[in-house]
């Protein structure tokens, strides 16, 4: 692969940054929301909850005038994302009846620490019916520690920083997750007037404010997007420019790539892949940021498969999320679950096959293989793909794979 690829805008800090529209009633401009079906969905979403939503070019405009504090089953059990609406309806109306989200393929997905951390701020919450209600007559700053046994949770910190917001006083989040994406919500939430500061470290101060008013934004680029064409580049021993993409917020990704023999230079706002020789095997073990991302733990597996000799891959944060083990055997890699570890026996040759998605981090690790292995690879179900990554067929024929998108008869 070669050539130049323009990195989109981060579907994970999009749908939290979508949410927080409905904490006002004054319209809200957000740019680079990339067009996937689960942003479209988050339109959907909003649009029930009564907004009006103009979605354009990347540019989304919501004025959520006057909402409703429900969001039904239907709605939630699509993308467990959804979940992050809680804390919005419960800061503006006091009330948020939410479906339960349910697990999926790549773990159970609870929401204890949400509810815990709405509840701290006085919210009385009751599970009945698959549903959970939270409401309060008034909000209370509070100071919470929201760990949990896989580390701080990320739309769990992002529901608890909206709802506070409207709180009245001050509220400590203690082991909230450091994600780029919950600075930048953070960025957004202040520039709609909120007092929010430590983002992007274990401990967020939010300073409850009486309004929020409407804010212009814009949304960072989506680092999982970036790893996925930096994997795919190595994997395919191309060289790749990645344009608009945060080095800042990929020092594990890299370093593990270099690692591996993957060179990633800066150039200005840019990002230059290549091939360094020879693909080497690595260790890796998922973490809650800055550590290694569970969300490039496929597609690295992929590029690992390829590296003569063994590489053992630990997966922290969701129980699952080893789907694509065994659509890659298919493909003729040697990989081995042993509890939590994954490990790879690599430099196999790979040779192309019919496979199926799972989630949409497996698809991606899916594609990456097809486009490494020797003949065709089918990747069906790529619904899972169009979830989280814009256009990425076309990006990647620009770069001079032969990808193409089959219509299902
Ligand atoms: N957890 C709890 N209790 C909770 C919440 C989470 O025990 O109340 C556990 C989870 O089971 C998991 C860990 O904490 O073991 C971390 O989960 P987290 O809450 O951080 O995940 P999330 O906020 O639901 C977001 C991303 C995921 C990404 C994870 C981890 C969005 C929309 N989703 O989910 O993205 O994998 O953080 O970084 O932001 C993806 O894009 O493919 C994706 C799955």
């Amino acid at each position: 692969m070669h050539g130049e690829v323009t990195i989109s805008g981060s579907k994970n800090a999009a749908l939290p940054i979508m949410a927080a529209t409905l904490l006002t009633d004054e319209p809200c401009v957000i740019r680079r929301v990339p067009d996937l079906s689960d942003t479209r969905f988050m339109v959907q979403i909003l649009e029930s909850l009564g907004a009006s939503v103009k979605f354009e070019d990347g540019t989304l405009t919501v004025r959520a005038k006057k909402i409703r504090g429900y969001a039904d089953y239907e709605l939630v059990r699509k993308m467990r994302g959804s979940i992050c609406i809680a804390g919005p309806l419960l800061g503006r109306l006091r009330k948020a009846r939410i479906s339960l989200p349910g697990g999926c393929i790549i773990g159970a997905r609870p929401i204890n620490l949400h509810l815990k951390g709405l509840a701290a701020l006085g919210a009385k919450v009751e599970i009945e019916g698959g549903y959970v209600t939270a409401t309060a007559k008034k909000l209370n700053g509070a100071v919470m520690f929201l760990g949990g046994r896989s580390g701080s949770t990320v739309l769990g910190t992002a529901n608890v920083m909206m709802a506070a917001t409207l709180a009245e006083g001050v509220t400590i989040i203690e082991s909230a997750a450091c994600e780029p994406e919950v600075v930048d919500l953070a960025n957004f939430l202040n520039a709609m007037g909120a007092n929010i500061s430590g983002a992007g470290s274990p401990t967020i101060t939010i300073t409850g404010v009486e309004k929020l008013h409407g804010a212009e934004h814009e949304v960072i680029p989506d680092r999982i997007e970036v790893a996925t064409f930096l994997i795919a580049a190595g994997a395919t021993n191309g060289e790749v420019t990645l344009c608009g993409a945060r080095a800042d917020h990929l020092r594990a990704v890299i370093d593990k790539l270099s690692e591996a023999g993957v060179s990633v230079e800066r150039s200005g706002a840019n990002m230059i892949v290549r091939r360094k020789g020879k693909l080497k095997p690595v260790d890796i073990t998922t973490l809650p940021y800055s550590g290694f991302p569970t969300d490039v733990q496929a597609q690295m597996m992929s590029l690992l498969a390829l590296a003569p000799g063994i590489s053992i891959i630990t997966e922290r944060i969701f129980e699952s999320r080893f789907m694509h083990v065994s659509e890659l055997a298919r493909l003729g890699a040697e990989i081995e679950i042993e509890g939590p570890s994954a490990i790879v026996k690599g430099g196999r040759p790979l040779s192309g096959a019919p496979v199926m998605a799972s989630d949409l981090r497996a698809s991606a690790a899916l594609v990456i293989a097809g486009l490494a292995a020797k003949g065709a690879t089918q990747v069906n179900r790529i619904y899972h793909l169009d979830r989280g990554y814009e256009k990425m067929d076309a990006k990647l024929r620009k770069l001079g794979a032969r990808i193409q998108r089959i219509e299902e008869k």
